[in-house]
């Protein structure tokens, strides 16, 4: 589905759903993400990659409401979980235990008991010292651990260095140059079993050749450890995939699979990605209303009711989201600050923005949340969190309801 974000009329909808709907119903700040849209995306992904031998995990760090993770099982695809609440989450959303991967750069005990127990596909190991760890806890269980090491060959991903993982000043996986090692420890540990290799080397990638850089590193990689006999089923490339937040950036995944699969093909097990953003993104945005505008001689402000505690990626990262209103009116354009009501300067979603003259009242959209939106919201300021809304079609399923007052202070004890 191209669009599932439209004007008709001068107002927009999710799919065919009226979005002031969802608003008026259930208030804002809230989450809408629209169900055809996550599915043709995985649709997508899946057919670039058609002819490789392959599993597609959903990397549900991106969007992790249960209902979104149970479309993806749904569709077929596989769940890639890094901590024991994501597994926890995973498995409520009905996801098969031999299609999930567990990953990790700081496994707790009880998070690595809690994976074997639940007989995932692979537990991920990014260190020497958890290769011992989960030998241990396996043997402690009378099971045998199926691990795949993470190797991080360290290249540049080119993308904003929060969310670059592949270098070696990274602290994510074991670096190539010693992963050999790594494996031939793994190896001699009685409760492992080697199943895969895995890399992940950063987030919103917009060009395939940092995957071609590192893929090749692997395969050579896999060369290697055919020579010292340790033969893999599973060759995990990772997520990151990009995608269009400003309406500039097409990204087009096939070009992504006509790059890789002839590095990927040849491999005699499976391969495994784990898209988190390229699902989710583009089908979700925050609704949000403008509470009051002011001006001063400097600037002119939009105060609206989503805060840096609903959606953080532009405090975090400059991510730049498109923002929409509602309704489109024939006012002039301004250049503006669209700004939250949270209690710090860094609490804003776009500075410098051209936008159609806001008033109170008025509803807008901020574009591309449905990846690492409401997943990375918080309750700052004492705020509740916001609902979360699936469309199909024209109908609509809330699934997540906005947290109350009591909510808020449900575990806490007073003394
Ligand atoms: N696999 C591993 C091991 C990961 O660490 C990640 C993301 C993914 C898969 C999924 O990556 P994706 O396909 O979504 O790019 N909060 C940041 C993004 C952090 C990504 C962390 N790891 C943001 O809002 O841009």
């Amino acid at each position: 589905m191209n669009n599932i974000f439209n004007y008709k009329n001068n107002e927009l909808f999710c799919e065919d759903l009226l979005l002031k709907t969802i608003a008026e119903k259930f208030g804002t700040p809230t989450y809408v993400y629209s169900i055809n849209g996550m599915l043709d995306s995985l649709f997508i992904f899946e057919n670039a990659f058609k002819i490789l031998n392959k599993l597609v995990c959903y990397s549900v760090k991106a969007n992790s409401n249960i209902s979104v993770i149970k479309l993806f099982v749904g569709g077929g695809a596989g769940i890639d979980c890094n901590s024991g609440g994501e597994l926890f989450r995973a498995i409520k959303a009905g996801a098969t235990p031999s299609k999930i991967i567990f990953t990790g750069v700081g496994k707790t005990e009880e998070e690595i008991k809690f994976a074997l127990e639940t007989k995932v596909l692979m537990l991920k190991v990014e260190s020497f010292q958890e290769l011992e760890s989960i030998n241990n806890i396996a043997a402690s269980l009378n099971l045998i651990a199926p691990i795949a090491i993470r190797v991080n060959p360290d290249v540049d991903a080119k993308t904003h260095p929060y969310i670059s993982t592949g270098l070696a000043e990274n602290k994510f996986g074991i670096n190539i140059s010693e992963a050999q090692n790594a494996f031939q420890i793994a190896k001699s540990l009685p409760n492992l079993k080697i199943v895969g290799v895995d890399m992940h080397i950063g987030s919103q990638i917009t060009t395939p050749l940092p995957y071609k850089d590192a893929i090749n590193k692997l395969i050579l990689f896999v060369n290697d450890l055919n020579k010292n006999g340790i033969i893999l089923e599973h060759l995990d490339v990772g997520g990151g995939f990009g995608v269009d937040y400003d309406g500039n950036n097409k990204i087009n995944i096939s070009e992504f699979a006509n790059e890789l699969t002839p590095l990927l093909n040849n491999f005699k097990g499976k391969i495994i990605f784990e898209p988190g953003r390229f699902l989710t993104a583009n089908s979700g945005v925050l609704l949000t209303k403008v509470l009051f505008t002011k001006s001063n001689n400097k600037k002119e402000f939009v105060i609206v009711d989503a805060g840096m505690n609903d959606i953080v990626r532009p405090t975090l990262y400059n991510a730049l989201h498109e923002i929409k209103p509602l309704k489109v009116n024939s006012n002039p354009k301004n250049v503006v600050d669209i700004v939250g009501p949270v209690c710090e300067s860094a609490d804003f979603i776009r500075k410098n923005y051209s936008i159609q003259n806001c008033n109170q009242g008025d509803y807008l959209a901020i574009m591309s949340s449905g990846a690492y939106g409401f997943v990375m919201s918080s309750n700052y300021n004492t705020r509740r969190r916001a609902a979360e809304v699936l469309v199909d079609k024209n109908n609509f399923y809330l699934i997540r309801k906005r947290e109350t007052f009591q909510d808020l202070i449900s575990g806490e004890i007073i003394i």
